[in-house]
């Protein structure tokens, strides 16, 4: 008799193709194995994600890596009591494969089929603390802060008006022709100014306390003077917006190129800078707006963007000065992945929330 709960989960909503075995230990969900089959190599080379490109690439990898999944957790297809798989929102393409791919497991085998809204498996990721929490999640396709009453109880108090915070740190590296996926290489220029100018703080400060004269060369860039506008950070409620950002740093990058042919490597530092801690800046400064205003205890920050440690380290300390306290997903659940859909189905299958794989659809713009 299949007495303990086997989810089978799938994630296939952009360019990450994934499966994971989740199962029910101790009345609660616990990842048994996660596979995540990244397609960033096959998207450097164009820059961004080409949807047809995905699709065809989860085509490929969707059988094996729920194989990989399966034989790592040591379970047999028959061993499942249900397949979970993200339903939307996400590229339509990219949806499909898995969910049909989860369709055709289910009705193979016979088992309930759980559809998972992906922003719901990112909160999953990091949902600790005592309800009702916030979450702020970020990612290369949404931005959203939501105030969660229960387990399946979801307010969004605000979201991206334009473009998401991730897909602002791709474009601005690939205006800085920095590569892709932007987030990480901005983040990393942005941190490389950030030593300079500590840097150069501590050389000023001994220089003064030596009482000696300083060469002024030697003390750039000991403050960054570019800064760049908090869209909506003055702005009632809880939305945000990315692209006006984004044109602003454009507006810099051309402002800069007039007098030279290039862009040197500290011009692109300090420009990563200053977009980061705008970005920032905003993100925080609503997060803990909602916090203050639903006196909320337990923050979560989910989603590709998590993997950001200064936004990390911002909102922790600014979390705290209000007495509440920030949870993170662990490092391999802040991407994309199907732990984080395994996790969120458990507890629709907790309150009798399954279908069958007749009855189910995908939205690729989907709502919380
Ligand atoms: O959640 P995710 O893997 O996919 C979506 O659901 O969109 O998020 C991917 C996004 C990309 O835009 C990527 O550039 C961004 O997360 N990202 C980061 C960092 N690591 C990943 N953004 C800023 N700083 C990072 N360290
Ligand atoms: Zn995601």
């Amino acid at each position: 008799m299949k007495d303990q709960m086997k989810i089978l989960a799938i994630e296939s909503s952009c360019d990450e193709t994934a499966a994971s075995l989740v199962v029910e230990k101790n009345g609660k969900p616990k990842v048994i194995s996660s596979i995540v089959s990244s397609q960033i190599n096959l998207h450097k080379k164009t820059g961004g994600v080409v949807p047809e490109v995905a699709s065809r690439a989860h085509l490929e990898s969707i059988i094996p890596v729920i194989d990989e999944a399966l034989k790592n957790a040591g379970v047999e297809l028959c061993d499942l009591t249900h397949v979970a798989v993200t339903a939307g929102p996400g590229l339509v393409g990219s949806l499909m494969v898995g969910f049909d791919t989860a369709k055709s497991f289910a009705y193979g085998l016979d088992l309930p089929i759980v559809p998972v809204n992906h922003i719901e498996g990112h909160i999953y990721s990091a949902c600790r603390g005592s309800f009702p929490l916030l979450a702020l999640t970020v990612s290369g396709g949404h931005t959203s802060l939501t105030l969660i009453h229960d387990h399946g109880k979801y307010e969004t108090l605000g979201e991206t008006l334009d473009d998401a915070a991730g897909e602002a740190f791709d474009k601005v590296a690939k205006l800085l022709d920095l590569g892709y996926p932007g987030g990480p290489i901005v983040s990393q220029y942005a941190q490389a100014y950030r030593e300079k100018m500590t840097k150069s703080k501590i050389h000023i400060a001994n220089k003064i306390s030596n009482n000696k004269k300083t060469k002024s060369k030697e003390l750039k860039p000991s403050v960054c003077n570019l800064t760049f506008p908090r869209p909506m950070l003055d702005k009632p409620g809880y939305d945000f917006s990315f692209s006006g950002l984004k044109t602003a740093v454009l507006t810099e990058v051309k402002r800069r190129l007039k007098d030279k042919k290039e862009l040197t490597l500290l011009d692109k530092r300090e420009i990563c800078f200053a977009f980061e801690d705008a970005a920032i800046d905003v993100l925080v400064g609503k997060a803990i707006k909602a916090a203050k205003k639903y006196k909320l205890e337990s923050v979560l920050l989910a989603g590709g963007v998590s993997a950001n440690t200064r936004l990390q380290n911002v909102l922790k300390k600014e979390v705290e000065e209000i007495g509440s306290k920030l949870y993170l997903p662990e490092k391999e659940m802040m991407g994309d992945n199907a732990a984080m859909i395994g996790i969120a189905a458990y507890y629709h299958i907790v309150r009798g929330d399954i279908s069958s794989w007749d009855k189910v659809k995908i939205d690729s713009n989907m709502k919380l």
